[in-house]
């Protein structure tokens, strides 16, 4: 006779699905909870920066393509809060603890966008970064979580191809342009490699996690593939990655990089960024202005509920 534990380690170790119907160790749900709401949250959140552009796109064609990228990112949020609620926990409860500082979405969405430049800075840093994060987690052993994931990567590598997109062209045209992509890279360079999280040493949940297949590499190995990823694209781009440290090392086979700002890091994580109070502000504005709908989809399933059993 196997114990639950055991079937459970089984499955983990031969990288198959857990399900919502099979046991699992309360920690196991708990970081999951903690992992795909922090998720949610940030595909939520993260649609403040860009939509502050929305309506000042500077033509037709990019205010289609700003408009939909928005978008897809409520649907990831979706998905996750769906996958999520699999976990026993309801988006509305995730939602009161977002808006309560109980749970935590990811730090890059605490800085301001100050030029169109950020839209396709953000496409190519941020959702390159996310993409760098997210494919190992396709794989992951929670099965709602990595189904999920396969959807929002090949929605995600579409975002960050319509931002180099958006800066190529930019690089393109005036001096002004190629100044304001530039400004805009050396704002986002640092806390795109802060959205990996703090260095492995100061991580006390990454091994954990890798035990329970949740996560696939720890925080340092996928920042050392995103920077590896973003120098060629910043020299095709003609931008230069605003890091005096950073150079190719032949030994190891990957380049070498400076150490992010970890005060200013744990600053923003703690609420103290830029644009942290702004951010929840916004978000709780808009979750009580979607209270009446709420309450008449509520009302519009009882009475449905109702007449069918009539
Ligand atoms: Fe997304
Ligand atoms: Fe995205």
């Amino acid at each position: 006779m196997t114990t639950l534990q055991e079937q459970f380690d089984a499955t983990v170790a031969h990288s198959d699905r857990i399900e919502p119907r099979d046991w699992m160790p309360e920690g196991y749900r708990k970081t999951l909870v903690r992992q795909i709401a922090q998720h949610a949250h940030s595909e939520i959140i993260g649609m403040q920066p860009e939509g502050n552009w929305l309506t000042r796109a500077p033509s037709l064609r990019r205010k289609a393509i700003l408009l939909a990228k928005v978008q897809d990112e409520a649907g990831h949020g979706l998905y996750l809060y769906s996958a999520c609620e699999t976990l026993g926990v309801s988006r509305l409860e995730l939602t009161e603890m977002l808006l309560a500082g109980a749970q935590k979405y990811s730090s890059i969405f605490n800085y301001p966008t100050l030029s169109y430049a950020d839209v396709g800075t953000i496409g190519w840093l941020v959702d390159g970064a996310a993409i760098c994060n997210q494919v190992p987690l396709c794989r992951t052993s929670y099965g709602p979580y990595g189904r999920a994931m396969v959807r929002i990567c090949k929605e995600e590598s579409f975002h960050q191809r319509q931002g180099y997109e958006l800066l190529t062209t930019m690089m393109r045209g005036t001096d002004e342009q190629r100044a304001m992509v530039q400004e805009s890279v050396d704002r986002f360079w640092w806390p795109a490699l802060m959205m990996f999280g703090p260095p492995d040493a100061d991580s006390p949940n990454t091994v954990q996690s890798m035990e329970w297949g949740i996560k696939r590499n720890t925080n340092d190995d996928l920042r050392q593939r995103f920077v590896d990823m973003s120098v060629p694209q910043a020299e095709a781009l003609g931008v230069t990655l605003p890091d005096p440290a950073l150079r190719w090392n032949d030994e190891r086979g990957h380049h070498d990089f400076g150490e992010p700002d970890w005060e200013e890091f744990m600053a923003v994580v703690k609420g103290n960024g830029p644009c942290n109070a702004q951010r929840i502000a916004h978000r709780r504005r808009a979750h009580d202005d979607g209270a009446w709908v709420r309450e008449a989809a509520l009302a519009f399933a009882e009475r449905s509920a109702e007449e069918s059993r009539a």
